[in-house]
């Protein structure tokens, strides 16, 4: 599904990404985890098309991504969230979800007044459980629900890659425990990247994990495995005490 090979991102001089190798098979949830700094909004960047690499390839369905404008990215169905929000506040729940689903439309299909909602549209809205607040303006939504419709936004864009920057910064143990759910859901029918920290959440929720560190991958495995990785702890310690990896009681 996705392919990346000795990938190289360098701002003014700076290795951002130094030689990223990372392949992720169809359908699997795979977290990417590392300090702050360590490239991993750098590496979505990259497979989506904002940032160009130096070098390396990026490979995705067979087709090379590098060179390829983030439009033309997402016609070919990868989907992203970014970590500051782009929901339409004065936009009712379904109104947003509707926009993001044309987006990926030829513009023809646009000037024409569509009657009643979309397939895409009504399973995004199931997906995420938001049917309940569909004709609620989003500028109401709690933080999660806020973060639920970004990702009923990129699945009403029917991607086949989906790739999430830390979507559960900020939210409450509940709707960290639902999101998780919903990542899980997800996966059954599409490939999914998600940037995450929190250890917990990684132990309930992630099966294959990926340590960035410095711009390369330091180590992949279960969480368990990487957890236990001593150079895993090395990089952590001292920098997010609290809930530092190997912290383990
Ligand atoms: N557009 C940019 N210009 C210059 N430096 C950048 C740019 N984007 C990211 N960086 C640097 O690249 C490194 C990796 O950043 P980033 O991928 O955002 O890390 P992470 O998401 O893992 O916290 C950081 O040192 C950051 O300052
Ligand atoms: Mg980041």
């Amino acid at each position: 599904m996705l392919e990346l090979r000795d990938v190289q991102v360098i701002f003014d001089g700076f290795r951002a990404l130094d030689g990223v190798d990372l392949t992720v098979p169809e359908g699997e949830l795979r977290f990417l985890i590392g300090p702050n700094g360590a490239g991993k909004t750098t590496l979505i960047d990259v497979i989506t098309g904002l940032t160009r690499p130096a070098a390396g390839s990026v490979r995705f369905g067979g087709a090379d991504l590098v060179g390829r404008k983030e439009h033309e990215i997402v016609r070919m169905g990868v989907g992203r969230t970014f970590q500051t929000s782009v929901v339409f506040e004065a936009l009712t729940v379904i109104e947003n979800l509707d926009l993001a689903a044309t987006f990926r439309k030829p513009l023809w299909s646009l000037t024409r007044r569509r009657d009643g909602v979309s397939e895409a549209v009504e399973e995004a809205l199931a997906r995420t459980g938001l049917e309940e607040l569909a004709e609620r303006s989003a500028g109401v939504l709690s933080h999660g629900q806020r973060q639920w419709l970004e990702i009923g936004m990129l699945l009403a864009q029917r991607p086949k890659l989906l790739l999430l920057d830390e979507p559960v910064a900020g939210m409450s143990k509940d709707e960290r425990e639902r999101t998780g759910e919903l990542l899980t859901e997800i996966a059954d029918d599409h490939t999914v990247i998600v940037v995450e920290h929190d250890m917990d959440f990684l132990r309930r929720h992630a099966s294959v994990v990926t340590v960035l560190h410095e711009g390369k991958v330091l180590v992949e495995g279960s969480v368990d495995e990487v957890s236990a990785d001593p150079r895993v702890q090395e990089v952590y310690l001292g920098r997010r005490a609290g809930d530092a990896v190997g912290n383990r009681p």
